[in-house]
């Protein structure tokens, strides 16, 4: 179970202020599960996690069958269609014993140059997903992997290995499948896609990672229970209450800081869920992340005396999936025997205990968000508590979570600057 420590926001709410709050938050909380309010026809994401036994099965079996019939999968996507499976894969290494490359998420000559390099002389399958099936980097990066799939294997070979994820209904990508015959899962069109995680977008690249999908399901469940509670304790509200005043009073940024380099991609995921709903008519908390303890030396100064906009939010993990013990040297010219008799993650831990009280002495708000361990089903938990808190903090803004109009701007230049024909 997550827990949620603002004991260290108190300079700058009290916790009288965050119970305050409670009744709007809740308020917010209510249209949500409710189905009420702005963007009500895309809360999909709120069925998810009840996903029944066969979908997930049917999701375990197709992973497997990638394992056992090829070196590696290639999974294509970009935004909401990449960056949960990224960060659920990168943060449970025990389990994702096959490889899982990602193409489509940039326009880099360099990267699939290189990733193409890699797939030479491999046997592999490819997962393209894209709800809209229109998205420029995915498209992109489908057509040259093709190429290279139906050229190593053969037409009819490939086809067996493309799986396409995308809109039940709609889409270029829809008809291609159909067409060619490809294996395809649905995106439920009533789901967006920074919040798809947990449906075939997530779960797919995750099942031929070696990930068990059930327990991340059966995670996000569980918390799915916590964070809809309609009580003033609810962690998920009170953080997003959090978030909401501390932006009233003029904090612009977020910073997810993490000791757990593994966790990195979760930030990444979590900037999007956040950035994308919440950004929108001038306002909303600009989500940057940080990876501790590098990033003490290159954030840390900022963090610690630079502009005092930022809350910084701390994810943190209780117990490591792995230790390492730090033993006596008989050589001790770097000084390093009074660590001898600890392990690597109580130095860690302490170096995270110690930037935090850092930070919030030197004037920052802190907030600390704590998983008992890295594990599938707390994985699962993370994404449904931030989907949750995000959503009632963007309710709070008064901005529809679940749009993105803002895209539309750079993606109509970028098409002219190509030269892309219009539609009629
Ligand atoms: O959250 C979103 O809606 C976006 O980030 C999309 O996921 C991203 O643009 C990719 O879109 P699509 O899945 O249609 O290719």
């Amino acid at each position: 179970m997550l827990t949620i420590d603002l004991s260290r926001v108190s300079p700058f709410l009290s916790g009288g202020e965050i119970d305050a709050d409670a009744p709007r938050a809740l308020e917010a909380l209510r249209t949500l599960v409710r189905r009420e309010g702005a963007g009500a026809g895309m809360l999909g994401w709120l069925d998810l996690p009840h996903a029944d036994e066969r979908e997930i099965g049917g999701i375990a079996d197709w992973g497997k069958r990638v394992q056992d019939e090829n070196d590696c999968l290639v999974v294509i996507g970009i935004g909401g269609s990449y960056l949960g499976a990224r960060a659920a894969i990168e943060a449970l290494p025990g389990e994702a014993r096959f490889p899982v490359v990602f193409a489509g998420n940039n326009l880099s000559p360099e990267y699939h140059a290189r990733l193409f390099d890699t797939l030479s002389g491999k046997r592999f399958a490819v997962c393209v997903i894209s709800k809209s099936g229109a998205t420029l980097e995915p498209a992109v990066a489908f057509r040259l992997v093709r190429k290279i799939l139906a050229a190593s294997a053969g037409g009819p070979e490939a086809s067996k290995r493309i799986t396409a994820v995308t809109d039940r209904d709609a889409g270029v990508l829809r008809a291609t499948a159909a067409r060619e015959g490809w294996r395809t899962f649905d995106i439920p069109g009533n789901v967006g896609g920074r919040f798809s995680v947990l449906s075939p977008v997530g779960l797919l690249p995750c099942a031929a990672a070696g990930i068990p999908v059930a327990e991340l399901i059966g995670g996000a469940r569980a918390e799915l229970g916590r964070s809809t509670r309609m009580d003033a304790s609810n962690g998920a509200v009170r953080y997003a209450s959090v978030r909401h005043l501390l932006h009233e009073r003029g904090v612009a940024i977020e910073v997810l800081s993490t000791f757990h380099p593994e966790l990195a991609s979760l930030a990444e995921w979590w900037k999007q869920l956040a950035g994308e709903s919440e950004g929108k008519g001038g306002r909303g908390l600009f989500p940057a992340s940080a990876v501790m303890t590098t990033d003490l030396h290159s954030l840390g100064q900022y963090l610690q005396e630079g502009s005092r906009l930022l809350l910084e939010t701390f994810l943190a993990a209780a117990r490591p999936r792995a230790d390492i013990a730090l033993e006596s040297a008989e050589d001790d010219s770097d000084g390093l025997n009074y660590l001898a008799g600890k392990s690597l993650s109580e130095v860690n831990r302490c170096a995270f205990e110690g930037t935090r009280d850092a930070h919030a002495a030197g004037g920052l708000p802190v907030v600390t968000i704590e998983t008992p361990s890295v594990t599938p089903d707390s994985i699962g938990a993370l994404f449904v508590f931030f989907e949750v808190a995000v959503s009632v903090s963007a309710r709070l803004l008064g901005v529809n979570p679940f749009d993105q109009p803002g895209v539309e701007e750079y993606k109509s230049r970028v098409c002219r600057l190509l030269g892309k024909p219009r539609t009629p």
